[in-house]
């Protein structure tokens, strides 16, 4: 990574690719969505300028190193329809922490999952990372299906470890070790 720009990276239906300006209204339908910010780590996006101040934490946490968030966008169009992120980059113990939202209108077609297997080839293969972590509130059952599809393992249960919007909220936590990704991506490839 040379740490000017993320890396475009290809999927079949969708492609990673760097958030741009130009994504600002897009950010803010996705991410000021009741549904999709239900259980995430801070409140819905209030307004346009929150999205915007979004973009701009974005972009300070790549120039940083530590925050990779790439944009999700259709093949067909380029349209922005979530987002997919490693943070908290710990490259002397080769790990991070993975981050997923999707806009709502796309749920239930299976582009998540394949985000994140491009994703993950991309953090495991040419990051060298050799574990991949996952924060996720118990009662998120999409985003435990999405994570347990992946291959992560459930690893733990961390009481009352968020306050959002005056919510206290625990924490389920899930591991991917390189070795697990490399066993299953071949069952993925299998089925392609
Ligand atoms: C978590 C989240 C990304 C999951 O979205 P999703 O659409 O269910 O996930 P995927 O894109 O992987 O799609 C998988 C679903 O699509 C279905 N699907 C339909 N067509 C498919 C296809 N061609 N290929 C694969 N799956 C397909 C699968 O059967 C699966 O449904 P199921 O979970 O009911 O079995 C979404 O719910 C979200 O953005 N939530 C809000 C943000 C959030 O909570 N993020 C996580 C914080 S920890």
């Amino acid at each position: 990574m040379d740490w000017k720009r993320l890396p475009t990276i290809n999927a079949t239906r969708v492609f990673l690719r760097w958030i741009a300006e130009e994504d600002v209204d897009a950010l803010y339908r996705i991410f000021s969505h009741t549904e999709v910010m239900r259980y995430w780590s801070t409140p819905p996006l209030a307004d346009r300028n929150a999205a915007v101040k979004l973009l701009h934490e974005i972009h300070d946490g790549f120039r940083c190193q530590t925050l990779l968030k790439w944009g999700i966008a259709r093949r067909t169009d380029g349209a922005l329809i979530g987002t997919t992120t490693l943070f908290n980059l710990d490259l002397g113990n080769h790990r991070a922490e993975i981050g997923y939202g999707l806009d709502r209108a796309h749920w239930g077609k299976g582009y998540m999952n394949e985000a994140l297997q491009v994703l993950l080839a991309y953090a495991f293969e040419d990051l060298a990372l050799h574990r991949i972590e996952a924060d996720v509130d118990p009662r998120n059952t999409s985003s435990i299906r999405t994570v347990e599809r992946l291959g992560f393992q459930r690893e733990g249960y961390l009481r009352e470890r968020w306050q959002v919007n005056g919510e206290i909220q625990d924490t389920v936590f899930y591991g991917l070790l390189r070795p697990d990704w490399e066993a299953i991506k071949r069952t993925f490839n299998r089925s392609s």
